[in-house]
């Protein structure tokens, strides 16, 4: 956590995802048309254990371009979005313009929210692939936590860290990195997971991996309390490069044996109502 150079990586993070905004706007991936079109954008995962937050207030957390808080706000949350990459953000805000989806973008580093905001939320969203940005796990809890109302609660469907541990060139499992370094990590970029051939001009990034026990003792250590935890053996991008796609979102591992080890989670915690 001391480590000198954090601005410098989140820097470079950020330029990374800035890129990522068009080349994942026109990729088949996201499905930016379709969405305009009306398609709803979240997962029957998030779907089912979020529930239904017709006239509940929402704050996403690390949002992207928007598609999901958008999805959110149609089916009738009074949404605010967060990113610290002003593309997504811009992004997210014509998108929300264009299709006359009433909603807040706020654009700022995760760490600078308490800056930017000052209220709290019936729920606090956040999904897939956000917390390998982040270099204090223990913070980021905080700040999500402080956002969440009493008798609200905090959710998040995201990779699961154990998963991270292999390498993810590799056509088999083969351990490569380590579970419980605190050290940022720098991967090589080649393109993006919604488009390998893409050209970028950031070479390298900077991630962090969180045990599952850090993620979950420092929401507890926040004031949140665990209502579930659930681990899958699938997952909804190709995190590694031998999963089958089964067509519609999700890869699995193949063949029929059991799946070897959990490539997601989620949970769901609430803040206690005051007496
Ligand atoms: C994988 S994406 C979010 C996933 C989202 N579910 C999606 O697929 O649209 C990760 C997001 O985290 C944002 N991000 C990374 N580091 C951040 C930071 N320090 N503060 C705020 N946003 C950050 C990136 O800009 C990016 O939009």
């Amino acid at each position: 956590m001391s480590d000198p150079n954090i601005n410098k990586y989140k820097q470079v993070n950020k330029q990374m995802w800035n890129e990522y905004v068009a080349i994942h706007s026109r990729s088949t991936f996201y499905g930016l048309k379709e969405f305009k079109e009306g398609v709803n954008k979240l997962n029957p995962l998030e779907l089912g254990e979020v529930g239904d937050v017709k006239g509940k207030s929402l704050l996403h957390l690390q949002c992207h371009f928007g598609m999901d808080t958008l999805s959110w706000a149609r089916l009738g949350a009074n949404v605010t979005g967060m990113d610290f990459s002003e593309e997504g953000i811009a992004l997210a805000c014509s998108l929300a313009e264009e299709l006359k989806i009433p909603s807040r973008f706020i654009c700022c580093d995760l760490y600078d929210l308490p800056n930017h905001l000052n209220e709290t939320f019936d729920i606090v969203f956040t999904s897939y692939g956000v917390l390998t940005w982040l270099p204090d796990i223990a913070r980021w809890a905080q700040i999500a936590a402080s956002c969440v109302k009493p008798g609200g609660f905090f959710y998040i469907a995201e990779m699961h860290p154990f998963a991270a541990v292999f390498d993810y060139q590799a056509m088999e499992l083969r351990y490569r990195y380590p579970y419980f370094d605190k050290e940022a990590l720098s991967f090589e970029v080649e393109g993006s997971y919604a488009d390998h051939n893409a050209e970028v001009t950031v070479k390298n990034d900077f991630e962090w991996n969180h045990t599952l026990g850090e993620i979950i003792t420092s929401l507890i250590n926040a004031g949140l309390q665990i209502e579930f935890l659930h681990e899958f053996p699938f997952t909804v991008f190709e995190q590694l490069p031998f999963l089958e796609h089964d067509g519609k979102g999700i890869w699995n591992f193949p063949g029929e044996g059991k799946p070897p080890i959990p490539l997601m989670f989620s949970l769901r915690a609430i803040k206690p109502a005051i007496k």
